[in-house]
């Protein structure tokens, strides 16, 4: 090989080197892309081997039945609203009664929720399973009792039949069996977006200012928090920096340090923002962010007791908010198509719906 030619590749692969590609850089920071290939996806949301079509049918029925609840008038879908983005919409959730939740929390959306780590704000819960027992039971969601329920469903012919397929003639009809199939149903709600499509390597499905938006993302730090798949769902410190400004709104961070970060995906259509839904406008939300926050960066290795965490402050300009809201558009995702299911009818032995309205 002429030394020129030798010289030119050498520069080529230093600058590779030194010039990783965007989506490199993206997985180096800890982002992941919701996979394409159906059992790569699979092994994320089905670890357990549990979902079948029977059972997500069941469970998407049973999220969108209000007689799960005592008032017979507020299913899941009620404030996780599967046509507006798994959300309510509202700055905290509205229950039975018309009770707001106590601790002023708002909604999160049930959107990707199977990739979170954790499950609530504070992360109380591990699975989808588990958690969703809390909100059937909970006196300002549906305020159901164990046995009031399961007389419900059990009094519905068709249902017994359902959970009979789906589980095998010995199934017991009770909280945790029909949380178990909500939750089965709430495997199947991913959605793919732009961003999934550029990470995957169609290089194409990012648009420059988005592109620069993501890059903004990683180089800020917010990387630090919102990460992994969900671009969140796992428990961070919060108020690194400074007072969040609607700190005093509920009593949340009275007892709460760290919070359940919110996932990104979908975000344009999950206002109001934060715990306590006090943002309304993106843009604020991210100006919030580099207020109260900080990003660090761990360098050396993760094994070694002499971590060498750096911390920095986050600081935007005009430019890389805009960015940022760009890339923000691409996390979009594309909505599983969900027909509304037919409910099965009540029988003469179902217990009546406790409205506790006078
Ligand atoms: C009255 C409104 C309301 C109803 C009804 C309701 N939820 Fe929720 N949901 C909330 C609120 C508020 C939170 C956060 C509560 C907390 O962190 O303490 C939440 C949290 C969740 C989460 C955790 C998500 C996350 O990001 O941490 C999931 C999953 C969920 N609900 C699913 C369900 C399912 C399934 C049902 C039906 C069985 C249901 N919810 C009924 C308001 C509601
Ligand atoms: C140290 C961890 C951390 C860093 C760094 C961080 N965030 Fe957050 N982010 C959180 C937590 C925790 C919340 C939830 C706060 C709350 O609800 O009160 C949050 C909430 C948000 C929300 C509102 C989401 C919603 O649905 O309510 C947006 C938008 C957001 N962050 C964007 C960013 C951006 C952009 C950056 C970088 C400039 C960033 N974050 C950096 C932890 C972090």
């Amino acid at each position: 090989m002429k030394p020129l030619t030798l010289l030119l590749l050498s520069t080529i692969s230093t600058t590779l080197l030194a010039n990783p590609s965007l989506i490199e850089q993206a997985k180096k920071a800890g982002l992941k892309p919701i996979p394409t290939d159906k059992k790569e996806l699979s092994k994320l949301t089905d670890p357990k081997g549990v979902i079948t079509p029977q059972r997500v049918e069941l469970g998407k029925k049973l999220y969108f039945d209000p007689r799960v609840s005592k008032s017979g008038l507020i299913s899941c879908n009620w404030c996780h609203n599967l046509g507006l983005g798994g959300v309510d919409g509202v700055p905290k959730a509205i229950g039975h009664k018309w009770s707001p939740n106590p601790h002023y929390l708002n909604s999160p959306t049930v959107y990707n929720a199977v990739f979170f780590k954790r499950q609530f704000w504070n992360g109380r819960s591990a699975s989808l399973e588990d958690q969703a027992q809390g909100p059937i039971q909970a006196g300002v969601e549906m305020a159901m009792n164990h046995d009031l329920l399961a007389k419900r469903i059990k009094s519905i012919p068709a249902y017994v039949d359902e959970f009979k397929n789906s589980y095998g003639q010995n199934v017991k009809i009770d909280l945790k069996s029909i949380a178990n199939a909500i939750a089965t149903f709430e495997r199947t709600l991913v959605t793919p977006s732009r961003y999934d499509d550029f990470l995957n390597g169609d290089k194409k499905a990012l648009s420059t200012q988005e592109k620069r938006g993501l890059k903004t993302f990683i180089d800020k730090g917010c990387v630090t928090c919102h990460n992994d798949i969900a671009l969140g769902g796992s428990l961070k410190p919060f108020e690194l920096k400074a007072k969040y400004k609607f700190r005093d709104v509920g009593d949340f961070l009275k007892t709460n340090k760290m919070i359940k970060v919110p996932t990104l995906r979908n975000i344009t259509e999950t206002a109001p923002y934060f715990h306590n839904g006090q943002i309304w406008n993106l843009r604020d939300a991210i100006k919030e962010m580099e207020n109260v926050q900080v990003g660090y960066k761990v360098s050396g290795e993760k094994k070694s007791h002499n971590l060498d965490i750096k911390i920095m402050p986050i600081s935007l300009t005009k430019t890389d908010i805009n960015d940022i809201l760009a890339f923000f558009k691409s996390l979009k995702g594309r909505k599983p198509t969900i027909i509304y299911p037919q409910l099965p009818e009540s029988s003469v032995n179902t217990p009546k719906p406790i409205t506790d309205s006078k």
